[in-house]
């Protein structure tokens, strides 16, 4: 009795959980728990490309039964836009294929507001959010004022004026101050918040329904797959990651885990999807960034140019250090490597690829003392510069098909992530197409 095939990031987001998450769906159950249109996750099948946001990656195929879980902070207007452009495009979405979760927070649009106002108000202490409106809702969520997706149908008008009533003033304060604040008077506050809701929950209204009552049967029939997509990754994790330079949910495993209501004893495989060095949005520590020409390199051959945003990601070399400890604190059980293309071809044209195997302190940014070497991720990560092993060359996996075609370059590269980390590689990403992809 352990069907559940988790799939969590171990960089800093964009490792291609979205096209790992769709490709070992299959007449699966599939669950999105975390996060929310904070995520952009590409799925591209028989050339055709998909962005997602909110839906599982496994919504594209046909047999699949989807879940946005309790976890999940919904842009009900966002998840309206991406069901009908998926729609256009050929999906099937309807109530026996996808199930919205009325344990599910809402983001409104004075949650967006608030995102960027906070931003504004740190200035060069921002985090870099997606302005989505993520952190004041999982904050809302903490202070139990949140509205959630079962409030769209249990709630009465009454009830909901009351609590947007009870959110204004609990708010005000903090932003009224602002000329153009939606804080500035109660009623327009409650009006607008009030349409909105009624607007894009009355086109939802279908979808709601206990997740559990699909979960908890699932969990018991060996029979059934359950893969459950996370997003974001473990270094934005609020408990764990490069805090405060994190998201505002926990993306972790257990995160993930607790997100879709499913203990730890029913995990079958913790898939740890990575890419074959490293990249990030948003501000915070990156120990193997590159600000040369070769970080400009793995940016236009990677395409790393966000999903959801379109911000140019920061890119370097793959951190072996961060990667170990993701891999310990989360219980990896096997790997899934993308973009082993374009790290090859980076080291064809520059000569050589880096991967990063320690940390060493640089006290007052002046001479490195011996000894110090560490080999996880320190609380002051920022003071720490890598040690590289350097690989020679690079490869071209154009045409490969199995593992044993890969040339014998890649297959070092990989063998020696797998020692270092103690940890198999399975799935093998040579491009961004499911057509792209090697199981080991
Ligand atoms: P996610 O958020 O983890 O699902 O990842 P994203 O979709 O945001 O970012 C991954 C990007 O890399 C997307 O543009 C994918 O199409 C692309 N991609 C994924 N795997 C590979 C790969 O193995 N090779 C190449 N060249 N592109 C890949
Ligand atoms: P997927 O699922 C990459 C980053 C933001 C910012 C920080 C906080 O596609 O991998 P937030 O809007 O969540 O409050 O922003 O987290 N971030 C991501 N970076 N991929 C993501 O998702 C991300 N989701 C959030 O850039 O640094
Ligand atoms: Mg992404």
């Amino acid at each position: 009795m352990s069907n559940v095939t988790l799939i969590v990031g171990l960089q800093w987001g964009d490792e291609g959980k979205g096209r790992v998450s769709h490709y070992v769906s299959n007449d699966a159950l599939c669950i999105r728990s975390t996060g929310g249109n904070n995520a952009g996750h590409t799925v591209v099948a028989n050339g055709k490309k998909f962005a997602l946001h909110l839906l599982p990656s496994a919504i594209i195929k046909p047999n699949n039964v989807c879940i946005i879980a309790a976890g999940v902070v919904v842009d009900i207007k966002v998840l309206c836009e991406e069901i009908n452009t998926l729609q256009k495009a050929g999906v099937k979405i309807t109530p026996m294929n996808l199930i919205l979760s009325p344990r599910a927070q809402i983001i409104c649009p004075y949650h967006i507001e608030m995102d960027k106002l906070q931003e504004m108000r740190k200035g060069d202490k921002k985090v870099g959010t997606t302005l989505r409106g993520i952190g004041p809702c999982y904050a809302e969520k903490a202070n139990r004022t949140n509205l959630r997706i079962g409030d769209l149908i249990y709630k009465s008008e009454y009830e909901i004026k009351a609590q947007l009533h009870l959110i204004w003033e609990l708010n005000r304060k903090t932003y009224d101050f602002y000329s153009d604040s939606c804080f500035c008077t109660p009623a327009n506050f409650i009006k607008e918040n009030f349409e909105y809701l009624s607007t894009y929950g009355n086109a939802l209204k279908a979808f709601i329904k206990d997740e559990r009552s699909v979960i908890l049967p699932a969990l018991e029939d060996d029979n059934t797959n359950i893969v459950v997509e996370g997003a974001q990754a473990f270094y934005l994790d609020l408990e764990q990651g490069d805090y405060p330079y994190v998201t505002s949910s926990y993306p972790s495993s257990c995160g993930t885990l607790a997100g879709a209501g499913i203990g730890p004893k029913y995990v079958k495989n913790n898939y740890g999807v990575i890419k074959a060095y490293c990249s990030r949005v948003g501000e915070g520590p990156f120990n193997t960034e590159l600000f040369d020409e070769v970080g400009n390199l793995i940016r236009e051959l990677g395409h790393e140019y966000g999903t959801t945003t379109g911000r140019p990601r920061r890119c370097g070399w793959l951190d072996l250090v961060r990667l170990n400890t993701a891999i310990k604190i989360n219980g990896i059980t096997a790997l899934c490597l993308n973009h082993l293309d374009t790290i090859g071809k980076v080291g064809l044209q520059v000569g050589y690829i880096n991967v990063c195997i320690g940390y060493q302190k640089l006290p007052q940014g002046r001479s490195f003392v011996a000894n110090q070497e560490i080999t996880y991720v320190p609380v002051d990560a920022d003071k720490y510069t890598p040690v590289y092993k350097t690989f020679q060359d690079g490869w071209d996996t154009t045409g490969c098909t199995s593992y044993d075609q890969l040339p014998a370059n890649a297959k070092e590269f990989i063998e020696f992530i797998e020692e270092y980390t103690s940890t198999p590689i399975k799935f093998i990403g040579i491009g961004p197409d499911e057509k792209d992809t090697i199981i080991k």
